[in-house]
């Protein structure tokens, strides 16, 4: 994916005017640090591309929580070795998760790679970028600061805020799941000071935004490390934010259900703005496996929280992550699994084949599930869940949904069907709805970054289709 925010270069400091073109891979956190990149190299006269052909810095921001990712991420620097013959001066940089597991290795693995960094130097990049250029070094940044050192870039909205945004919250997992690579490539969690995160919410808010999503690994955890008697749970946050003027949704991703508490499902009954929406990963419904996972909650405690959740908010949507395959897993673990899927009926999941990965906990017991097992366990699965899915989603024709309109439909070009624009939005349970309104710029204009009323007419796998109402 090729992010490019709007922004001004504010090149009032540049000597010169420069392009930057950056690849995201990976999660959320990775597209919201690009767009951070963005921000620090702009008043270095640095603008964004799409084509990496024009660039002067091209940097890949990776993910490394599977290997496959990591695999990506090597065969796009391939690709993009050849741009190097044709531009002496080309910058080429590795960023991300990738950056902060391999640093100095990656150098030397790739030897026309001229510079690799984490996630936590991200603010030192405009120095890092001029010690490659000017002094023709190549450099690898990849130690972790301490916490009390740790400072957040603080986020400038983009020129036209999109509808629906993201602000980061916290950064980094304290968790020690056996699998994950993600504590060891983004560190300690180090939570964001209220202050900054209003700041950025009131700018977005201010721009146009209309829906605002919390980031972090863990966001249940947030203000856990910060100290002092003002410190506000999440929950505290998410009543903060949800009074600020002008938030008409409120979100949240990711939460570790161990730290679901009481404080915060009360949140989903009392909080406005809060959109009935949850994903909860739970990963496996065994209780050996999740011991193993050291995910320190039982398949009974799960059902708990499901049952506290959908007590407060009846209709609230409930998505999860899902591992087969991992280290030990029986044939009888796996079917514990689709009883769990079964039982919960989750609006929708995401599976992943158990991948392992160097440094972690896990490694110790081995990959002992051969890849056609993991492959057939994983099809099973995502059969058993487009059945529950199909059904949930058939469930909503017929209703009147509420609708925040984001833009043109993904599916028409340019927002035109035939003879009408066709717009798209999401429901509150966080359901794409594709919708068409009469041609016209007055019409189009009217309804983005409105709350609308629609009727659902048809259900497909991913997506509704209705009709104003
Ligand atoms: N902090 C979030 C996101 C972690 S990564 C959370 O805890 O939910 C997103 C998902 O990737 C995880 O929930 C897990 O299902 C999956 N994942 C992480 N490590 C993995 C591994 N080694 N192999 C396969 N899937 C993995
Ligand atoms: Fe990884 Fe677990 Fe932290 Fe999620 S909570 S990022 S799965 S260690
Ligand atoms: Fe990947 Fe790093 Fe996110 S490993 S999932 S980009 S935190």
């Amino acid at each position: 994916m090729v992010a490019t925010p709007q922004q001004d270069s504010r090149d009032d400091a540049a000597d010169e005017r420069r392009f930057l073109h950056v690849q995201t891979f990976g999660c959320q956190m990775n597209v919201n640090d690009t767009d951070r990149i963005f921000q620090v190299l702009a008043p270095h006269g640095y603008q964004p591309t799409d084509d990496p052909a024009r660039a002067d810095l091209i940097l890949l921001n990776t993910c490394s929580v599977r290997d496959k990712a990591e695999q990506k991420m090597l065969s796009q620097l391939g690709r993009l070795a050849p741009l190097k013959e044709y531009n002496e001066e080309l910058v080429l940089g590795v960023a991300g998760c990738v950056a902060q597991q391999e640093g100095e290795r990656l150098l030397k693995r790739v030897p026309y790679l001229d510079l690799v960094f984490g996630p936590d130097h991200i603010g030192a990049l405009p120095e890092l970028v001029a010690k490659v250029r000017d002094e023709h070094r190549r450099v690898a940044e990849t130690t972790f600061k301490k916490r009390k050192a740790f400072e957040f870039v603080e986020a400038e909205a983009p020129a036209e805020p999109k509808v629906s945004e993201f602000v980061t919250i916290m950064k980094g997992c304290d968790k020690v799941c056996s699998y994950c690579i993600v504590p060891f490539t983004r560190g300690r969690e180090v939570s964001k000071s209220v202050e900054m995160i209003l700041r950025e919410v009131e700018r977005l808010v201010a721009g146009g935004a209309r829906e605002v999503t919390l980031l972090g690994q863990n966001v249940n955890s947030y203000g856990k490390d910060l100290a002092g008697d003002r410190v506000p749970t999440f929950a505290q946050l998410l009543r903060t934010v949800d009074a600020v003027e002008g938030v008409e949704r409120l979100r949240f991703t990711t939460s570790h259900p161990m730290d679901c508490i009481d404080d915060l499902v009360a949140c989903f009954a009392d909080l406005p703005s809060l959109c009935e929406y949850f994903h909860l990963p739970v990963q496996s419904g065994s209780d050996r496996v999740l011991r193993q996972m050291r995910r320190f909650y039982t398949v009974a405690d799960y059902h708990e929280k499901v049952a506290a959740l959908r007590a407060v908010a009846p209709g609230i949507a409930l998505s999860t992550d899902i591992i087969v395959g991992f280290p030990g897993e029986t044939d009888a673990e796996l079917e514990q699994t689709m009883a769990l899927l079964a039982a919960v009926r989750f609006d929708s999941i995401f599976a992943f084949k158990y991948s392992e990965r160097p440094g972690t906990k896990a490694v110790k017991l081995g990959d002992t599930v051969p890849e056609r097992v993991k492959k057939a366990r994983l099809a099973r699965v995502l059969a058993l869940q487009d059945e529950i899915t199909r059904e949930r989603m058939a469930a909503y024709v017929g209703e009147t949904v509420e609708v925040l309109v984001e833009g043109p439909s993904r599916m028409a070009s340019r927002g035109l069907v035939g003879d009408r624009w066709q717009l798209m939005g999401r429901t509150r349970t966080n359901v794409i709805v594709n919708f068409p309104v009469p041609v016209g710029e007055f019409w189009r204009k009217r309804h983005v970054g409105r709350l609308v009323k629609i009727e659902v007419v048809e259900a497909k796998s991913n997506s509704l289709f209705g009709k104003l109402v």
